[in-house]
């Protein structure tokens, strides 16, 4: 299965931990940057990954120094729905109820540890439809000016 990851940063070095983690698990890892400390813009890369995961099809991790920065860019792409998640519990949700195609975490909030476990929760868990799909459906409606 492949893994959309993009940082900025101030998410540089977790983002670094989580790809190493996730290849170790055995996904497939598309690195969109930044591959250093040097100072980047968090919207560039929320809407790298953003665009990404929708052409691929695919989950996607995006970190910045909070996760705000990078998730408010990454849901501004259409079929983008970003939940940035400090514990396991509501990593596991946004997949199960939002049907969440990108996990958030921020570099400079969440250790390292913590974050795999985040992680883990959010790779393990399925949408489960039903109602959860009518209103998943309703934010597509806001999407789409219905
Ligand atoms: C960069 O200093 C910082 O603003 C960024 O990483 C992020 O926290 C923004 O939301």
């Amino acid at each position: 299965m492949k893994i959309v990851v993009a940082s900025d940063h101030g998410g540089f070095d977790l983002k670094e931990s989580l790809r190493l983690y996730l290849k170790e698990l055995g996904y497939e890892v598309l690195d969109l940057g930044c591959y250093d400390h040097n100072s980047v813009d968090y919207p560039d890369y929320g809407r790298l990954a953003g665009e990404r995961v929708i052409e691929e099809n695919c989950l996607g991790l995006v970190v910045c120094g909070t996760g705000i920065g990078i998730s408010l860019a990454a849901n501004k792409v259409k079929g983008v729905r970003a939940a940035l998640c400090s514990e396991e519990y509501s990593a596991t949700m946004a997949r199960r109820h939002n049907n969440a195609n990108i996990l958030a975490l921020g570099g400079r909030t969440t250790g390292v540890d913590l974050a795999k476990s985040i992680l883990d929760a959010f790779l393990k868990a399925d949408f489960e439809g039903g109602r959860h799909e009518r209103r998943v459906n309703k934010i597509i409606d806001i999407e789409e000016g219905r």
